[in-house]
């Protein structure tokens, strides 16, 4: 049973593209962050999309999604192809809906430019610009008012493990940063242990396990991904870990060899 979102495009991309949705699939999310210039940008998106094109099976079992930064969105959003097969996301939206407000991004925008989803509260969002929850509620409430998918992100830092805090640092977390507009289908969470993500350490299986089924409770039927230094090796075993419905990669997604290989995986 799939959920079909729409959402308008540049004026040379159909209005209406429609994404499959479905629940049981796995969600491979790539993270670019704040890397590689519009040469690159475009070659990965190349080797992403041929990637997806030699393996037909592979949308069956899983949904790709890409986030670049905001400058190339555009321009890999035309290299996707008709209909385009691999999600395009951004990785940050404003939480406002658009006016005077010099730099910022609105989700609007965002879908105009042919995103369906956005990620949200990043630990490196959360560390480097102050974002509380309260902020990172705000804007998915803007992203889904745009028909956006917000991939929400939680997960406590090192010290907060080594005190033992870490299910009531996500709980606290979840609490303040889910929207009231949240729904199964519009809504990814992703559990990312701020001392995994690009330091090639990876939570355990059994941690994974035990954090994404305290995330459960709080997520319904929302995906929950796993982030923090998924590779190609590691995979495999935390696609097989209960309630863990994909993975967000940075490093790794911005190698389309390695980006698909962990998809393939799942
Ligand atoms: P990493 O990053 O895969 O490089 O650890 C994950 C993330 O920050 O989303």
């Amino acid at each position: 049973m799939g959920i079909f979102f729409i959402f308008p495009g540049l004026d040379d991309i159909p209005l209406e593209i429609c994404y499959t949705l479905r629940m049981q699939k796995k969600l491979i999310a790539g993270n670019w962050k704040m890397n590689g210039d519009l040469a690159s940008a475009l070659a990965l998106t190349r080797g992403i999309v041929e990637g997806v094109n030699a393996d037909p099976g592979l949308l069956q079992r899983c949904d790709v999604l890409i986030c670049p930064p905001f400058v190339h969105l555009a321009r890999v959003r035309a290299n996707l192809g008709q209909p385009p097969l691999v999600m395009l996301g951004a990785q940050d939206c404003s939480e406002r809906e658009n006016g005077a407000v010099t730099g910022d991004i609105s989700a609007a925008m965002l879908a105009d430019c042919g995103c369906g989803a956005v990620i949200l509260g990043h630990s490196e969002r959360r560390q480097f610009h102050q974002e509380s929850d309260a902020l990172i509620a705000a804007k998915a409430g803007k992203a889904h008012a745009a028909g956006l998918i917000a991939v929400i992100c939680v997960g406590e830092s090192e010290s907060q493990r080594a005190a033992g805090t870490h299910f009531e640092v996500v709980a606290a977390q979840l609490k303040g940063a889910l929207p009231a507009s949240m729904t199964p289908e519009n809504t990814v969470i992703a559990y990312e242990p701020v001392w995994a993500i690009g330091t090639g350490k990876t939570a355990t299986p059994e941690d994974v396990r035990e954090m994404h089924a305290f995330i459960r409770k709080s997520a319904g039927s929302a995906r929950i991904l796993y982030g923090g230094s998924v590779k190609p090796e590691n995979a495999a075993e935390l696609f097989k870990t209960e309630n863990v419905d994909g993975a967000l990669i940075g490093g790794a997604s911005l190698k389309a060899e390695q980006y698909l290989s962990i998809a393939k995986a799942a």
